[in-house]
C-alpha cells in the first residue's frame, strides 16, 4: 500500500503499522486497560445522526473558526504529541509544516523530540505548547519563560496524566524511550530497516524541552515512569490558578471531563478548555469526550471556547461535535499514523482528505459556515 492508496484513517493506520517497528505501532495505536475508552471514544458519534437541510445555496463554504484568539481555515487542529520523530525522523518539523499548509493550530509536547524555539523558527502560524506540571518547580518556571521567550501563543496545560495510564500494550513490547537497542531492539531494526536507518542516519534522539532537567543517558524508561516520577501528583486548581497568572496569555486546560471543572476553570482565568480522555489512553471507562460535549457546553458554552478531542476520524464526526457547540476539534492518532506513513506529505494528505470531507459534509447538510451549524442538526439513538 501507498500514500496515494490512503483514503481514510485506517488506511493510514495500516501503512504505519508496516513501516513501524511493532513497539512504536503499539505505542501509539494503544490505550490503557482494556481500552474500552479509546472504542466508545469513535463509536460515540455513532449514537448520533445528521439531520441535513437541501436547497440552500452551498457553492461557497467558509470552513473558518476563531478559537483561543486565533483565527483558523478550518476546525480541526492536530492536538500536541510526544515523540515525533521516533515516528518520523522529521517529527514535528513534518506536522508544523502541514499544518502551516492548512493554516491551522499545532501542539508542541513537553515531550517533543524537537524544540519549541526551532519549531516557532520554522513556521508563521501560531502553535500551542503542551505543558506537563512536573515535580521540579524550578523546571516548571524555565519552561514557562523559554515558551514565553519563543513567542507561544497559547498555552496548554494537561490535566489528566497525573500518573501513567496502564498501557498495557507498552508492557508487553517494552517501549520506552530512547528507543532501546536490545537483542529485541535489534530485531525490530531487521523487521523495519527503512525505519531503522532514518532513525540511525538522523540526529540522536532527544526531549529538548525538558533540556538540563531529565538525563537520557541513564538509559530507558517508559512514558508512564515519566508521568509517575516526574510529574506532580500534588498539583491543584491554586497551583494551576498562579500559572494561569503568570502566564498572562491564552491559557487552556487540557482533559476536562466534567462540568464542574470547566466552571472551575472559567473561575481561574482560562481561555479554553479542551474536553479529552486522552485518546482513551489515560482513565480507562471514563466517559467519551462527545457524549460529555452538550453538558459542558451547556455550562461555560458562553464564557469560554470549548474545543474537544479522542476519537475523531472524520469530517462528519467533527461537524457532529462543532453542531453541538464545540469551536474546534482536536485529533492525535489522525495525524500520527500519516507521519508515521510518508512524514510531511502524509500529514498533508490526512489534512487534505479531512478538509475535502468537512467541505463535502457541509454541502450535503445545507450549510455554507460553522455558525450555522447548531444541535437542530443532530438527533441522538
Ligand atoms: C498523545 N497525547 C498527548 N497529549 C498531551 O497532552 N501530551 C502529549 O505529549 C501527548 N502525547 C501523545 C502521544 C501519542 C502517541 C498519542 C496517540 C496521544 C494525546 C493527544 O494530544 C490527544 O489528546 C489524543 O491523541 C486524542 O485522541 P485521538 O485523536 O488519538 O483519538
Ligand atoms: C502519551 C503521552 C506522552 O499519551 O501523553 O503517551
Amino acid at each position: 500500500m501507498r500514500l496515494e492508496h490512503c483514503h481514510n484513517f485506517n488506511d493510514f493506520r495500516e501503512l504505519a503499522e508496516r513501516r513501524l517497528p511493532s513497539p512504536i505501532f503499539n505505542y501509539i495505536d494503544g490505550g490503557a486497560d482494556d481500552e474500552s475508552t479509546y472504542r466508545r471514544n469513535t463509536q460515540a458519534f455513532e449514537n448520533c445522526d445528521l439531520v441535513p437541510n437541501v436547497l440552500s445555496g452551498v457553492s461557497e463554504i467558509d470552513l473558518s473558526v476563531t478559537v483561543l484568539g486565533q483565527k483558523l481555515a478550518m476546525p480541526v487542529y492536530c492536538s500536541p504529541t510526544a515523540l515525533q520523530r521516533l515516528f518520523h525522523h522529521q517529527g514535528e518539523r513534518a506536522v508544523a509544516l502541514a499544518a502551516q499548509k492548512f493554516n491551522t493550530l499545532f501542539g508542541v509536547s513537553s515531550l517533543g523530540t524537537v524544540s519549541l524555539e526551532e519549531i516557532a523558527a520554522l513556521v508563521d502560524i501560531p502553535q500551542i505548547y503542551q505543558f506537563y506540571f512536573h515535580k521540579d518547580r524550578e523546571l516548571n518556571r524555565a519552561m514557562m519563560s523559554r515558551a514565553k521567550n519563543a513567542g507561544i501563543k497559547i498555552m496548554m496545560l494537561t490535566v489528566d496524566s497525573i500518573t501513567g495510564g496502564n498501557r498495557e500494550r507498552d508492557l508487553r513490547t517494552g517501549f520506552s524511550i530512547p528507543f532501546k537497542l536490545t537483542l529485541a531492539g535489534m530485531m525490530q531494526f531487521v523487521l523495519k530497516p527503512m525505519w531503522g536507518i532514518n532513525y540511525l542516519t538522523h540526529e540522536k534522539f532527544k526531549l529538548p524541552q525538558l533540556d538540563g532537567h531529565v538525563d537520557m543517558s541513564e538509559g530507558a524508561g517508559s512514558i508512564g515512569d515519566y508521568f509517575t516520577n516526574m510529574l506532580d501528583p500534588a498539583m491543584n486548581w491554586d497551583d494551576v490558578a498562579e500559572m494561569v497568572q503568570e502566564w498572562d496569555g491564552q491559557f487552556c486546560l487540557k482533559g476536562i471531563m466534567s462540568k464542574e471543572d470547566a466552571r472551575r476553570a472559567v473561575e481561574i482565568g482560562c481561555a479554553g478548555i479542551v474536553i479529552s480522555n486522552h485518546g482513551g489512553r489515560q482513565l480507562d471507562g471514563s466517559r467519551s469526550s462527545f457524549d460529555q460535549l452538550a453538558e459542558i457546553v451547556d455550562e461555560v458554552g458562553d464564557e469560554i471556547d470549548v474545543i474537544m478531542d479522542s476519537g475523531v476520524q472524520r469530517g462528519t464526526h467533527v461537524l457532529k461535535a462543532l453542531s453541538l457547540g464545540a469551536k474546534a476539534v482536536g485529533i492525535g492518532r489522525g495525524y500520527l499514523f500519516p507521519l508515521a506513513a510518508a512524514g510531511q506529505p502524509g500529514v498533508e494528505r490526512a489534512l487534505g482528505l479531512m478538509r475535502d470531507e468537512l467541505e463535502r459534509g457541509m454541502k450535503l447538510m445545507g450549510k455554507t459556515s460553522i455558525d450555522q451549524l447548531t444541535a437542530d442538526n443532530l438527533r441522538f439513538r
